[in-house]
């Protein structure tokens, strides 16, 4: 049997994806040692992880590096990558907002400014609502952007709301909720057809419902 590659989005979202892959019997406990190692096998069971950066999953599944991935929603919205979306995961909720300071009022009369680092849900947002917009585009902190005058709104990732609420920003409106979803290379659903559908029947079998 051939090594199933699958990629994880680094950090706390990636070792809570890495805990379903355990206890469905998917565990590779060379992942536990702390050291730099990106990549990681399990001859036994024939998966090969990698650590990605969250926002990469998508393009190491769409060019078939990696057969299969976690990866947020917000990702798909934003990139439309070709690959499948196999299962909701129910884990890394969180949602995009549009957030504005406490004191924001709009005028439709002006051209809104949002900094955002997720340019195509803006758009399609205000597109949507047929409201004129100018987007800056950044690539963390986006809540600076406000907070300077440099924007008039943010559309972001809102999670607890503390990141807002310690910034004096508010939530204006919510735009979709999101969590993290297992998704697969369309080729690999073809040719890895038995494996990928096991660990994606496994893993539903583990997602814990709120
Ligand atoms: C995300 C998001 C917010 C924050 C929201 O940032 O962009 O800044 O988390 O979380 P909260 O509602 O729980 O406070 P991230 O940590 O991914 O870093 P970034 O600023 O580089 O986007």
């Amino acid at each position: 049997m051939e090594y199933l590659n699958i990629a994880l989005p680094k950090g706390r979202l990636g070792e809570k994806v890495y805990e379903m892959f355990e206890k469905i019997g998917y565990g590779c406990p060379a992942i536990r040692e702390k050291n730099r190692s990106l990549i990681f096998e399990n001859e036994e069971n024939k998966v090969r992880y990698f650590w990605s950066k969250p926002s990469d999953v998508a393009i190491y599944v769409e060019r078939g590096a990696a057969d299969i991935g976690i990866v947020g929603k917000d990702i798909l919205l934003e990139y439309e990558p070709d690959i499948y979306e196999l299962l909701d995961l129910n884990i890394g909720k969180c949602r995009m907002c549009v957030a504005a300071k406490t004191t924001f009022r709009d005028n439709p009369e002006k051209t809104l400014r949002v900094a955002t680092k997720f340019v195509n849900i803006a758009r399609a947002h205000y597109a949507k609502k047929g409201r004129d917009i100018e987007i800056c585009k950044l690539n963390g902190s986006i809540e600076i952007a406000p907070i300077l005058g440099m924007t008039d709104v943010i559309v972001d990732i809102v999670e607890t709301g503390t990141t807002l609420k310690e910034n004096n920003l508010e939530v204006v409106e919510s735009i979709v909720p999101i969590s993290a979803r297992l998704v697969a290379n369309k080729a690999s659903t073809k040719f890895k057809n038995q494996q990928i559908a096991d660990i994606r029947r496994k893993l539903a079998g583990v997602i814990e419902n709120d």
